[in-house]
């Protein structure tokens, strides 16, 4: 079978003068994840690559480019998670840590935990040989500035997705040539949440999921709708009802804005290659790579395509 990947940037009103290095950016994720599969890798080792170059890239609120919280602080949450044993690994609340997805998946693979948070997500990264940065060097001028500006409002975690300041998070799902399917998101969260919040992105069925037996997915919006909704299985509970993942998708996402008022986007692929890219906010910078070439969009119901040159 041809393998398949797809990733996201974050769902939010992405301002115009982000939009180019948004769609550039996930474009470039998308051939890194890719380039991964195409060798015969693992679609697990695909979508920690693909967010690993978004987490590398300062345009997106995930590593470096992180948001601030209330007190100017980066808390950073990542998951990863592997469809053939619904394996998954997690940290939360991590600071000076430039790739937490790769931590995700070291707590996955080394430790006979799922979640591993703040302090302790910490010591384990030292335990293993991690290296740390300075957390200043994942900050941006730009998110010091937007920081500055924001933070005489009242909370992060009210705010609507919709609105400007609020800033989202990195995924990457994928389906490889044995037909293996994984998940990975990584997020700053919410620009002045309070410390310590955790978001969705490490919740395993909130900010992803992978089974081998329904699909992966990617989830981005205001967390803490999608906690309540547990996004990620509601979308692969009505894949495994017999519906298409866009229409899964759009289901899922639907129920989260009648029921919680909450907007976001999910990325999908099922196990046979079956893919969505999908969001109820005003933009969403995404890309995918398959048989066709790469595809890509921002507005909805955009929907480009190139040849691939790799
Ligand atoms: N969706 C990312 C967050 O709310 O933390």
């Amino acid at each position: 079978m041809s393998a398949v990947i797809v990733v996201h940037g974050g769902a939010r009103a992405v301002p115009d003068e982000l939009a180019k290095a948004s769609v550039d950016g996930v474009k470039v994720a998308a051939r890194d994840g890719f380039a991964v599969l195409k060798r015969g890798g693992s679609a697990l080792d695909a979508v920690e690559a693909a967010v690993r170059t978004m987490e590398d890239n300062s345009v997106f609120n995930a590593g470096h480019g992180a948001v601030l919280n209330a007190d100017g602080e980066v808390e950073l949450d990542a998951i990863i998670m592997d469809g053939r044993t619904l394996s998954s690994g997690a940290v939360s609340s991590v600071e000076n840590i430039a790739n937490p997805v790769s931590l995700a998946r070291a707590v996955m693979e080394k430790t006979d935990h799922v979640i591993l948070t703040s302090r302790g997500a910490n010591q384990f990264a030292e335990s293993i040989g991690v290296s740390t940065v300075p957390t200043d060097s994942l900050v941006t001028e730009f998110e010091r500035k937007e920081w500055e500006k924001c933070k005489t409002f009242v909370t992060g975690v009210k705010e609507e997705i919709n609105t400007q300041w609020a800033h989202d998070t990195v995924g990457a799902v994928a389906v490889d040539c044995v037909g293996n399917v994984a998940c990975a998101t990584s997020t700053g969260g919410i620009r002045n949440k309070m410390a310590g919040r955790v978001g969705d992105a490490p919740i395993i069925g909130c900010g992803g999921f992978a089974d081998n037996f329904s699909g992966a997915v990617s989830c981005t919006g205001h967390g803490e709708s999608i906690l309540k909704v547990t996004l990620a299985r509601l979308i692969l509970f009505h894949v495994e009802q017999g519906k298409s993942v866009a229409e899964s998708s759009q289901l899922a996402l639907q129920y989260m804005v009648d029921r919680v008022h909450g907007a976001g986007g999910c990325i999908v692929v099922s196990p046979s290659g079956q893919w969505t890219a999908t969001f109820t906010t005003k933009r969403m910078a995404w890309a995918a790579v398959d048989r066709d070439g790469l595809w890509y969009g921002l507005e909805p119901n955009e929907r480009f395509n190139e040849q691939l040159t790799v």
